[in-house]
């Protein structure tokens, strides 16, 4: 029945006009680049996916995906930029990742236009009985039962059933930096919760009704870490974390391979061939298209399209099911410095101070992309496109540079529950509004766990250094799947 929807989901996508499409497929083959100024540290390395790739010691510390300070690291950071590619992706050869060396941060006192989680102002909640909704939803009573109940109101409770997967297995999914059982923590109550939405009823997720209810289907994950986090979850709960043969890599079909000399591919997919189903994961930490502005310079500076959705985005949607945006943690004006993008709106450099502002962008790239993917919506009328709220950060008493930590062990002693109606995330709410995007709202719940983040134990953190904004896995992001999994 839920083929019968004849609306999309959507979560965040950079807004583009339609003739972008046109103009981005004739642009110039992207240049190739080269991590050739980053030294190499042979013990630095990471399996992923059963793969041992090596990681670069300086990139270690820069990099969100490398449990190391980068990520949490609002000044600075380093970003693969792999949206700007604009050619056939299966038949041209793809440049090289590119990462990038950041001068060293400015003390972190800017806080006013970098924080992360902006917790604002009280807002109207969402009108969940649209006009327009309420069209879409007429023939469906699934759906209907899902827009009457808020997923982002309930409480956390203890549940023996948790978790879905083991963190010492699912090897071939979880990096082992997000796996805390592998590290030297020693607390794991936070893995024996599951949320209960308040009038919402949610079905057991188990990983064969998943791939039933995704027969035939792909689902596509692009965001930043913590939509990788959410991806690499949702993977061990559809095997439970046992070994996976018979699921196969299937990045080459969207152009995800890993480039000669570069870290990794730019995401991953892989096929369940008993139902047909593709999950996948495509890294764009902006959600905004990313192109260099002299393709022949390795050191380039980068178009940051605010309004234009990254080209994978473009190119792939039509293949998409199911697709979850999130954007959030590389908003920042150290990391925009760092990574040398430029914004750009309407094709020109931007020359409005408020755009400028980094509120302004983000703002203007979480409605840019939604609106884009609301309009594409009438096309591919089995699309259902969500769009993931901010995951929120934990540092105490400090923030990821000046000691920050999140110490605590005992789950939910901020309490475990969700009252109000009225999202911690407004920009998200406020760029879905009058779309049939759906809004996958995890912040306010995510919120009480503060206990959940990788924190000290990071394989590879720098002594004094906690990360506070990655979770570890199993954990809370399970929960964003499983309300992802009760909206399908
Ligand atoms: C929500 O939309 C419905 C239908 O358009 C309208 O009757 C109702 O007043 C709206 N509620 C809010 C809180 O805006
Ligand atoms: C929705 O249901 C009504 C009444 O059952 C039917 O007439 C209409 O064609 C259906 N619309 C769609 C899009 O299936
Ligand atoms: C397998 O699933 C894809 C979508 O993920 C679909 O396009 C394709 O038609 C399916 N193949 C079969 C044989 O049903
Ligand atoms: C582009 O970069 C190359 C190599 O650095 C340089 O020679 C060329 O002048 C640049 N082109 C423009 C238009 O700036
Ligand atoms: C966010 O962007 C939208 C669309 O451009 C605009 O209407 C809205 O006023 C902006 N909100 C803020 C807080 O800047």
């Amino acid at each position: 029945m839920l083929l019968l929807y004849s609306h999309l989901y959507i979560v965040f996508i950079c807004w583009v006009d339609i003739q972008t499409g046109a103009a981005l497929e004739s642009s110039s083959k992207p240049p190739i680049y080269r991590n050739k100024d980053i030294s190499i540290s042979p013990e630095d390395k990471e399996v992923v996916n059963g793969q041992e790739e090596k990681a670069f010691s300086l990139v270690d510390q820069l990099d969100p995906e490398k449990s190391s300070p980068g990520i949490w690291n609002s000044d600075s950071n380093v970003i693969t930029p792999s949206d700007e590619k604009k050619g056939d992706p299966i038949n041209v050869p793809k440049e090289e990742s590119r990462d990038i060396r950041v001068p060293e941060g400015k003390s972190s006192s800017k806080k006013a236009e970098d924080v992360d989680l902006v917790v604002a102002a009280p807002i109207s909640s969402v009108n969940k009985s649209s006009p327009l909704e309420g069209k879409e939803y007429k023939n469906s009573t699934i759906s209907a039962g899902n827009q009457a109940c808020n997923y982002a109101i309930g409480k956390w409770v203890e549940d023996d059933r948790r978790p879905l997967y083991s963190g010492f297995e699912c090897k071939q999914w979880l990096s082992p930096m997000w796996a805390c059982r592998l590290t030297q923590r020693t607390d794991f109550a936070y893995e024996k919760f599951q949320w209960q939405p308040k009038n919402c009823k949610m079905d057991e997720f188990t990983g064969s009704n998943f791939l039933r209810r995704m027969q035939d289907k792909t689902l596509a994950f692009i965001g930043d870490s913590l939509g990788r986090q959410q991806f690499q979850s949702l993977m061990c709960m559809i095997t439970g974390g046992k070994e996976s043969p018979d699921v196969t890599s299937v990045g080459w079909k969207y152009g995800l391979v890993k480039a000669r000399g570069a870290l990794r591919p730019d995401g991953w997919a892989y096929w369940f061939p008993g139902t047909n189903t593709t999950i996948l994961y495509y890294w764009s930490a902006s959600l905004c298209d990313l192109e260099p502005l002299n393709s022949t310079n390795p050191t380039t500076d980068y178009a940051m399209h605010l309004d234009r959705p990254p080209a994978f985005l473009r190119r792939f949607l039509n293949k998409f099911d199911v697709l979850v945006l999130n954007t959030g943690h590389h908003w920042n004006r150290g990391k925009l410095k760092a990574n040398r993008w430029v914004m750009h709106v309407g094709g020109v450099p931007n020359t409005d101070s408020k755009i400028a502002e980094i509120g302004g962008a983000k703002n203007l790239t979480i409605h840019s992309i939604v609106k884009w993917v609301d309009s594409q919506l009438p096309k591919y009328p089995s699309l259902k496109a969500f769009y993931r709220t901010i995951s929120p950060r934990h540092f105490f008493n400090g923030d990821w540079n000046t000691g920050g930590s999140c110490d605590n062990t005992t789950p939910l002693s901020d309490g475990k529950e969700v009252l109000k109606d009225e999202s911690l995330d407004p920009v998200a709410v406020a760029a879905v509004k009058g779309t049939r995007v759906k809004l996958l709202d995890i912040t306010a719940s995510s919120q009480l766990r503060d206990e959940g983040h990788i924190s000290r134990y990071s394989i590879r953190a720098t002594p004094g250094m906690q990360d506070c904004l990655h979770w570890c896995l199993p954990g809370i992001p399970d929960m964003w799947n499983e309300i992802l999994f009760a909206q399908l």
